[in-house]
């Protein structure tokens, strides 16, 4: 579905990302790992459509990115800036608001209850339903990225993607969300790209792992290669009742 093809990303004469071609399939849940800096939210970026990359190309179904990013693509960032003075429902039809509504962000009437049914629904899904009247304040860490998910999912975006989405949660609220995601994953027939420091989380969420890091390093001039795919590995998994086991399928040596 989603084909890099030779893509580079420079700031200034600072190469961070090199030579990245990769295919995504329609579906997969793909977990990208690697150091602090190795460029791993530059390229959701670069996916997202808020940058362009320096050289290389981006297809969907085969046609060139749109530059901007349209409703086919949604985020959830590892602390959302959920707008302070909407409610759980307010900001949750916001975004419906807009794509309905661009000049006003408003309506009225049978479509108005429309969005605020699909919105509730969308925020019992996540397990905001008895929350839809609060304020972000008066929610926790962990309400507050379901919120943030039920914001990006509300505009029933194919590819979903994640930068740390969880990494600022406690243990027991992050497992939680675990099972949300994959759940909301199948539900929504979804192409997750999500970014984590968390490797266990990576392996468990994800059907393929990416590891972005520099396979090149000159001491003297740190800013001269990039960081590139430096392990690719298919999952294999079955889903049984007892849970997810995982064969992992090496193919070292992306290129
Ligand atoms: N707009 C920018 N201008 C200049 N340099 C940038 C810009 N954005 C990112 N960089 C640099 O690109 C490199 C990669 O940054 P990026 O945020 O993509 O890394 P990361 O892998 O997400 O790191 P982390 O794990 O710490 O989040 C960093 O060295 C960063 O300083
Ligand atoms: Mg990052």
């Amino acid at each position: 579905m989603l084909s890099l093809k030779n893509l580079w990303v420079e700031y200034g004469d600072k190469i961070v990302l090199e030579r990245i071609s990769l295919d995504i399939a329609e579906g997969s849940f793909v977990s990208i790992i690697g150091p602090s800096g190795a460029g791993k939210s530059s390229l959701l970026r670069v996916i997202l459509g808020q940058e362009r990359p320096t050289r290389g190309t981006i297809t969907l179904d085969g046609a060139p990115l749109p530059a901007e990013c349209g409703p086919d693509r949604g985020v959830v960032f590892q602390r959302y800036s959920v707008f302070p003075h909407l409610t759980v429902l307010g900001n949750t039809l916001l975004g419906l608001e807009f794509a309905q509504s661009p000049f006003t962000a408003r309506l009225f009437g049978a479509q108005r209850r429309a969005a605020v049914g699909e919105a509730e629904a969308m925020l019992a899904s996540v397990g905001l339903g008895d929350s839809l009247h609060l304020y972000p304040a008066q929610m926790s860490g962990g309400m507050q990225q379901r919120l943030a998910i039920a914001q990006a999912l509300i505009k029933r975006p194919r590819i979903l993607l994640l930068d740390e989405p969880f990494g600022a949660l406690d243990p027991g609220i992050r497992a939680d969300m675990h099972g949300l995601i994959t759940r909301l994953w199948r539900e929504h027939g979804l192409t997750i790209i999500m970014v984590t420091h968390d490797i266990k989380e990576a392996f468990s969420l994800g059907t393929r792992v990416l590891t972005l890091d520099k396979r090149r390093h000159d001491p003297h001039a740190p800013h001269r290669y990039g960081a590139a795919v430096v392990y690719d590995l298919a999952l294999r998994k079955s889903v049984d009742e007892a849970g997810i086991t995982i064969d992992a399928n090496h193919n070292n040596g992306h290129e």
